[in-house]
């Protein structure tokens, strides 16, 4: 089989690698890909764009693909999966009506009030003024969030009503775009953050391992929140009871929502969740594809083929597919990211190292690098993420920054502590 890998993350190179594995996959082709899968077996790069979909079809009805995987929500939130399953492909990934989960806050929030799905609560406002008034009236600390799709930036947790109020006025004021033309203003939830991500056949859903990702720049959780600093995986914060209440009080019901919207949702569900001191989950946001870089520590401990669950969902199969498997141990990823990250950086330094953290058994999965004339340089904010796999978290960690010692590049940066939570439980 032929598959199609739309993106150029660290996810994106993760899901190659992950596919690449299986004997059933002849070929790959990333678009329009990294420096890391214009140099895996069996994967090649094509420089298109993510919703150029004419493009698309005409190298997938040449090249007869058989699976098409989609990494980022923007080519889902414009249609891809709808264009490309109309024309007779296998797409794993959900329509644009099933991506507003992600697209659009105020319409997952509606879908979980639908569903009485435990989340914050919230209240969707359309002007400033009234949401001004809102935040007055609840008080802080609150959360203040644009509608649309912002780059993970659209997200303000005011500790004062000012703060909220300021926020409200970059959203309004054009900041996000139409994005930010209807904000929802949300109760601000205590308590410790987990991603579960579940693959869906639209019927069936079943949760991957929970994964905890770090979202703040600094150690600790400080700074400017990113678009992930590090992960690692199983979480403990997530425990099997805690799965299973999540199965039946969030993804269960979210199908069955999405089902009776008339909504066909196959691909990822991904909940973002607070585990409240009461020991609670609440869900703070869906998204409708897998996390970066969730993605880098959960499919490393993947031991069933990843090509036969994309299939089985794409085909309205997983109910009838065994039970996903498991690889004993931890996984844990730190990013590797340009200085300056998530402002402003500088683009272009060669990476060296690259070769010698893998010869460690490490995985380097690229995000924002590209393949030069002189060879990988970086590309992006996030530019690696180093997984390694161990007995227990301990080792995990220790074996994934003693890989990240071995690589350098200009202005390199990272969190020293990704996993501080785990360390010392197996
Ligand atoms: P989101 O883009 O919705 O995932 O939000 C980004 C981050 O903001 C989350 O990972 C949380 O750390 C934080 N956040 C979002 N909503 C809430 C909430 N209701 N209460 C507390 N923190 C939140
Ligand atoms: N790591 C957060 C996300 O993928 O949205």
């Amino acid at each position: 089989m032929k598959v199609l890998v739309i993106g150029n993350g660290g996810r994106e190179h993760t899901l190659a690698w992950c596919l690449a594995q299986s004997p059933k996959v002849h070929s790959i082709t990333c678009i329009p890909g990294n420096g890391g899968t214009a140099n895996l077996k069996k994967c090649r790069n094509l420089a298109l764009g993510v919703t150029d979909f004419e493009g698309i079809e005409r190298f997938a009805t040449v090249n007869n693909v058989g699976l098409m995987v989609v990494g980022p929500e923007v080519p889902l939130a414009a249609g891809f999966a709808d264009y490309f399953l109309d024309r007779g492909f296998q797409v794993f990934g959900p329509r644009q009506a099933g991506a507003q989960i992600e697209s659009s806050k105020a319409w997952a929030k509606a879908l979980m009030q639908e569903a009485g799905i435990p989340t914050a609560k919230a209240e969707v406002l359309t002007a400033a003024a009234d949401a001004k008034a809102y935040v007055s009236v609840q008080g802080a600390p609150i959360v203040v969030k644009a509608d649309g799709l912002a780059a993970g930036k659209g997200v303000t947790v005011a500790q004062t009503v000012e703060e909220a109020h300021q926020a409200i006025d970059e959203a309004f004021g054009g900041r996000f775009g139409s994005a930010g033309d209807c904000v929802v203003v949300e109760e601000c939830l205590q308590g410790q953050e987990a991603s579960v991500l579940a693959i869906t056949d639209g019927l069936t859903i079943r949760p991957l391992v929970p994964a905890q990702d770090h979202k703040a720049v600094g150690e600790g959780d400080t700074g400017a929140n990113t678009g992930g600093m590090g992960a690692y995986a199983p979480t403990p914060v997530v425990s099997e009871v805690m799965l299973e209440r999540i199965q039946a009080e969030v993804l269960e019901p979210a199908i069955a929502t999405l089902r009776n919207r008339d909504i066909d949702y196959c691909g990822v569900l991904y909940a973002g969740l607070m585990i409240t001191p009461e020991g609670d989950p609440k869900v703070i946001e869906f998204n409708c594809r897998f996390g970066d870089p969730e993605t880098q520590v959960v499919l490393p401990l993947l031991e069933t083929p990843l090509e036969s669950l994309l299939l089985a969902c794409v085909q309205q199969k997983l109910a009838a597919h065994p039970p996903i498997e498991w690889k004993e141990g931890a996984a844990a990823c730190v990013v590797l990211a340009s200085g300056g990250y998530p402002d402003t950086y500088k683009k272009g330094f060669p990476i060296t190292g690259i070769g010698a953290a893998e010869a460690t058994g490490a995985m380097v999965f690229h995000a924002g690098t590209r393949l030069g004339k002189q060879g990988i340089v970086t590309d992006g904010g996030r530019v690696l993420g180093v997984t390694a796999l161990g007995d227990t978290f301990g080792e995990a960690i220790a074996q994934a920054y003693a890989a990240v010692d071995l690589i350098s590049f200009e202005a390199m940066y990272c969190r020293r502590d990704i996993g501080f939570r785990v360390l010392g439980q197996s």
